[in-house]
């Protein structure tokens, strides 16, 4: 879906930079990569949920998870000009703590250098030391400012251990928010496996992707609105994956469930001042629109507006099953839903396309 007028932006898109791939190999719980015999070839185990004796054990990893030529070749084949690379989930939260400093300088000088090497075309968010402790983190989000293609930090779920509500994590945002750098929120753990019953391993891996991620997203985000982050830390800004989830078509429910709580009342919590969930969905989050169907896109950008959706592919997951060097359908099924939800060449699609990313990250060459 080419368009004239600005380029088209990738903002979801992931690497699996080798010296990653490395620390992987050498492990045997999740996050790892590893063969099973018989087979010779290499898969690639990181939720918890496919953990399993299955065919789902993980997923086949090929050069498209490590080598960033394959990156530009994907881009080349499906019109992207730009890529905003991210290290792919569960990033360090799994490194001791006393490692956590050194594994966040090297991934991130890593990845800055893979963007080098192709000017104008990569750009990345990078990676915090989550297990590091506060001083640690909050010295990596300083230290970004160096690295010339930076331009925001991908952060899961969990943040220090216990959620994004934690007050602990205040210090971070404000960091981030001095230092311009908004926060890529991406979803790993999923909901426990309980939820998904016995025929789970049945199933492949459609509950955990199509509905763990994004409710896990939607939760995280909620705990952070009924905690009044968006109040502590005014400018902090959030792009939320897969489109934030659910928070579009729920946002309604949560605001009418907040205004209705008599305990939030009876602590002071429904004041004049509060920030409400609309308010928040336009002024510090912005939406990818990696959800494959306009009608939720749709409501992505009537929630938090036309000038805060973003391109993504989710590369390299979600490749064609069988057929190499084609086209990806689930890339094709994004663009078309954009196309779907406000016309080809419209002013809608353009900026979904790369306009917004081009401004909001400061990605013009
Ligand atoms: N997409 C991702 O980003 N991560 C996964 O684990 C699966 C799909
Ligand atoms: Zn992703």
């Amino acid at each position: 879906m080419k368009t004239s007028g600005s380029p088209i932006v990738d903002i979801h898109t992931h690497v699996y930079p080798p010296s990653y791939i490395s620390l992987l190999k050498a492990r045997t719980s999740i996050p790892y990569v590893r063969s099973f015999p018989p087979s010779p070839s290499l898969r690639l185990v990181i939720l918890p949920a496919e953990d399993t004796e299955s065919t789902s054990r993980g997923r086949p990893v090929g050069a498209e998870y490590y080598d960033i030529n394959e990156k530009i070749k994907f881009m080349d084949t499906h019109d992207i000009d730009i890529s905003v690379i991210s290290l792919a989930n569960p990033w360090l939260d799994w490194v001791p703590s006393s490692e956590a400093s050194q594994a966040a300088k090297d991934i991130n000088d890593e990845v800055d250098a893979e963007c080098a090497k192709f000017p104008g075309r990569l750009f990345a968010f990078a990676t915090l030391p989550l297990s590091g402790g506060t001083d640690v983190i909050i010295a990596e989000i300083e230290r970004l400012k160096t690295l010339k293609y930076m331009r925001g930090i991908i952060l899961g779920t969990t943040g220090l251990g216990k959620g994004l509500d934690d007050p602990e994590l205040i210090p971070i945002f404000k960091a981030l928010q001095a230092a311009n750098l908004p926060i890529f929120l991406h979803p790993h753990y999923g909901l426990p496996s309980s939820v998904w019953g016995e025929r789970s391993n049945d199933y492949g891996h459609v509950l955990p992707l199509a509905l763990g991620f994004p409710l896990e997203t939607t939760i995280a985000v909620t705990r952070m609105i009924l905690a009044d982050v968006f109040s502590t830390v005014p400018d902090l800004q959030m792009i939320l994956a897969h489109s934030g989830g659910t928070l579009p078509f729920l946002a309604g429910r949560i605001e009418s469930c907040i205004e209705h709580d008599a305990h939030l009342q009876a602590e002071g919590k429904l004041g004049a001042h509060r920030k409400t969930v609309w308010e928040i969905l336009k002024k510090n989050i912005y939406l990818d629109a990696v959800i494959y169907g306009d009608v939720g896109l749709k409501a992505a950008m009537q929630a938090s507006g036309e000038d805060r959706i973003m391109f993504g592919t989710d590369h390299p997951f979600f490749p064609p099953l069988e057929g190499e060097g084609q086209r990806w359908k689930s890339v094709d099924t994004n663009y078309e839903a954009i196309k779907n939800a406000r016309g080809e060449g419209s002013e809608g699609a353009r900026l979904a396309l790369g306009g917004n990313a081009v401004r909001v990250l400061n990605l013009s060459t």
